[in-house]
């Protein structure tokens, strides 16, 4: 498997084709809004909160790679909630797939060129506290890069706000709150996989006061925050990471539990969608 990776590339590198994939998106749904949500493994139930539903298959998009891993769908759903226009991106690319980081993040500058302003993006985690279980709802307020792509240096907590909007965020608490949803806040570490972490690297983790591990996402993260999209990530818990619990860890049981937290996903979504202003 292998990713290779170049942080330095323009984003406007792919105009044309970004373009291109916009266009076909724009003519065939339609879409007028300005907020969009991409989905993580096992939460494509969201889509069915929406109404006046358009889809497009990824491979109806040009350019668009389709997904190669259970759980994602490779569908874009345009409609309506809580009448507001919305753009649901049902999968996403991984690097452990194998693809580069500018293909992970093309549908990030397609998105922004669809007029998207309001990013959301959720992902299933593993969680590195006992007192965040599965099932728990992580608002990620910072990220750390533990996928040593750029030298062997340890990596900085990054919170700057033009990548975890605190705005946002503050919306997602309260719908939380107002609606008993379990949520926490804290820093997401970032892994290629796709094997998943030993206890050791779990440990080494929590020493630099990371909360939950995935293998996704802080692409997008980077992408979106350069190209001053308001971005939000919310994570959620799917399991306890190596170490923290008896059980071995398997990508089903990731999905099970995903699956069993859709409803609270898709309320909380919803609310946040409500909340959002422009
Ligand atoms: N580790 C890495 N990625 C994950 C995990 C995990 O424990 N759970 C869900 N995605």
């Amino acid at each position: 498997m292998q990713a290779v990776v170049n942080w330095r590339q323009r984003p406007d590198k792919d105009m044309e084709k970004i373009k291109q994939a916009s266009k076909v998106i724009l003519d065939q749904t339609g879409f007028k809004g300005n907020t969009a949500v991409i989905l993580g493994s096992g939460l494509g139930g969201f889509t069915d909160a929406i109404k006046d539903k358009r889809t497009l298959k990824y491979s109806e998009i040009p350019h668009y790679v389709e997904p190669t891993v259970e759980g994602h769908s490779g569908k874009l759903t345009v409609g309506n909630l809580n009448d507001k226009d919305i753009l649901v991106a049902n999968g996403r690319l991984h690097m452990y797939e194998g693809h580069s980081k500018d293909r992970v993040v093309f549908p990030i500058r397609v998105l922004r060129e669809c007029g998207i302003e309001n990013l959301i993006i959720t992902n299933s985690a593993g969680s590195l506290r006992k007192e965040n279980p599965p099932g728990t709802i992580m608002i990620i307020e910072g990220h750390l890069d533990f996928t040593f792509q750029d030298g062997f240096n340890d990596p900085d907590l990054i919170t700057d706000r033009k990548f975890h909007s605190p705005e946002l965020s503050s919306i997602a608490n309260s719908v939380a709150l107002r609606n008993s949803i379990a949520i926490a806040k804290g820093n997401y570490c970032w892994v290629l996989g796709p094997a998943y972490e030993t206890s050791l690297e779990i440990k080494y983790f929590r020493s630099f006061n990371g909360s939950a591990v995935g293998m996704s996402t802080l692409p997008e993260i980077r992408e979106g925050g350069v190209l001053g999209l308001k971005l939000l990530t919310l994570s959620l818990i799917t399991n306890f990471a190596a170490g923290l619990s008896e059980q071995p860890l398997t990508h089903e049981e990731v999905l099970e539990n995903a699956g069993n937290s859709t409803d609270k996903m898709i309320k909380l979504l919803s609310g946040i969608i409500e909340g959002i202003k422009k």
